[in-house]
């Protein structure tokens, strides 16, 4: 069944306004009722990045069935937060409480995908994107008016919330699973190859090689300051000599068959120029080099 919300007629030979179209009241209905989903879905988004940060979740699974003052006081947070989180989470249908002894838990088949125990596939990780778009909201609505770019210190955190996403995944599988997709790479490795890695990051993928494999030599390159610094320390904690990391944006890398074998992971995507980083690429492998 069709409706008309409202119609301005004009005088007959005057210009007159657009039509104002007929409207299904019940798909009006339910896709108002779909924007409240969105909303909804948002705020869960932040609340889970906020228990995530706090280390709620995990608190959560090492003390089960605990009252928000337990909690709180465990974790060393104020309990009036703690308890107004734990209700969101709750009506979120996130958590399970018990009104009886006002305890609550996370059901294991949730620690299962919002916990360290979750690994890579740690959904928690995710939920902090929301927001650090948040924060690029007023910036981007400026843009959308004036044009002009962001970059990536734009994004505060960013580095932060990608070093620990990209982490779960290499720490799970970039030795004993990613790497052996390159026929032979392993083997080259362990023989002793110059590697070079675009778009590093916090350079936790370099130094995982690095330590795995003493006899190659591995550079990493980023044009952020604040990542290269990142990958640098852990490098100097773990006591690497065969990793170095360079403050660079690889548009302009300029090197002639360098290098054995280049990864970027996840970074072609992010390019301005993926074309000339791409031909960077290309002209800074040695020939015979793993691909
Ligand atoms: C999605 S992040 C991936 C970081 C890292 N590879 C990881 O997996 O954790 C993309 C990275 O590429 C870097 N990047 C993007 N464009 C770049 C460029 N032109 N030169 C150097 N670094 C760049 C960013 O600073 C960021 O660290």
């Amino acid at each position: 069944m069709t409706t008309q919300l409202s119609r301005h007629q004009t005088d007959a030979g005057t210009a007159s306004a657009p039509p104002v179209p007929e409207v299904d009241p019940a798909a009006v209905a339910a896709f108002a009722e779909r924007c409240v989903g969105f909303m909804n879905q948002g705020a869960i988004a932040l609340l889970i990045s906020v228990g995530h940060q706090a280390g709620l979740f995990e608190l959560m699974v090492r003390h089960p069935g605990s009252t928000s003052r337990q909690l709180a006081d465990t974790g060393h947070l104020d309990e009036r937060y703690v308890r107004e989180w734990l209700a969101g989470m709750v009506t979120a249908g996130i958590v399970r409480y018990h009104p009886d002894t006002r305890t609550h838990v996370l059901p294991p088949e949730h620690a299962a995908v919002l916990t360290e125990s979750a690994g890579p596939d740690n959904m928690a990780h995710l939920m902090q994107y929301i927001g650090v778009m948040g924060r690029v909201e007023q910036p981007i609505v400026e843009r959308l008016q004036h044009g002009g770019g962001l970059s990536y210190a734009d994004y505060p955190d960013f580095h932060r919330i990608m070093a620990q996403e990209s982490a779960a995944v290499n720490d799970a599988s970039l030795i004993d699973g990613i790497l052996p997709l390159v026929e032979g790479l392993p083997e080259r490795l362990e023989a002793g190859i110059d590697v070079a890695d675009i778009g590093c990051g916090s350079g936790h993928a370099i130094n995982l090689m690095a330590a795995a494999y003493p006899g190659s030599r591995f550079t990493g390159y980023d044009f952020s300051a604040d990542a290269i610094a990142t990958a640098r320390r852990e490098a100097a904690e773990w006591g690497l000599a065969n990793a170095r990391f360079e403050v660079l944006d690889v548009a302009a890398l300029d090197v002639s068959e360098g290098f054995d074998a280049i990864t970027a992971f996840d970074a072609i995507h992010d390019q301005a120029h993926p074309a000339q980083v791409l031909g960077n690429i290309h002209r800074a492998l040695r020939p015979g080099a793993c691909s």
